[in-house]
């Protein structure tokens, strides 16, 4: 076992873990931050998407030893104060979701598409969020929720 000072959603957590196991593990199983999801656990899915220094990644394939270098956030650092972000409001809305497993990894990822290209094309969101899976075929609307997001006043934010 290793000591690790996570640094998740603004704050700093201390955790003992063996340093290859993996950031979705230690996040669900040592942190209780659950929201991040486990689907295939082989990079395949990118359900256990987070953001590692504001770009997207899967947690089932990163080392908690490599995530301790850098800032983690996860579907719980999104809301500010009470009030959803941009991207969590626009997938309600638009009912992005019918299970829900994909979602927080959807919206991580549209979360750091949004920084990165504020008014993105349809085509472009496609391409983007290519390798996230949602098993219950709502891509329609989950492209439309971030086509919406697009749209919103307010700041798209991410640590
Ligand atoms: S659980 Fe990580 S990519 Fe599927
Ligand atoms: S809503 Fe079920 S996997 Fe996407």
């Amino acid at each position: 076992m290793s000591d690790f000072v996570l640094k998740v959603n603004g704050a700093r957590l201390h955790v003992s873990a063996p340093a290859e196991e993996s950031l979705l593990s230690v996040l669900r199983d040592r942190l209780d931050l659950t929201g991040t999801k486990y689907g295939c656990g082989e990079g395949q899915c990118a359900a256990c998407t987070v953001l590692l220094d504001g770009k997207p990644a899967r947690s089932c394939l990163t080392p908690v030893s490599v995530a301790a270098k850098t800032h983690i956030t996860t579907i719980e650092g999104l809301e500010q104060n009470g009030k959803l972000s941009p991207v969590q409001q626009a997938f309600l809305n638009e009912g992005a979701f019918q299970c829900g497993y994909c979602t927080s990894g959807m919206v991580l990822c549209a979360t750091a598409l949004l920084r990165e290209i504020p008014h993105p094309t349809e085509q472009q969101i496609v391409t983007y969020m290519d390798g996230n899976i949602c098993r219950c075929g709502t891509y329609p609307r989950i492209v439309a929720a971030v086509q919406r997001a697009s749209q919103s006043p307010a700041k798209v934010g991410a640590q």
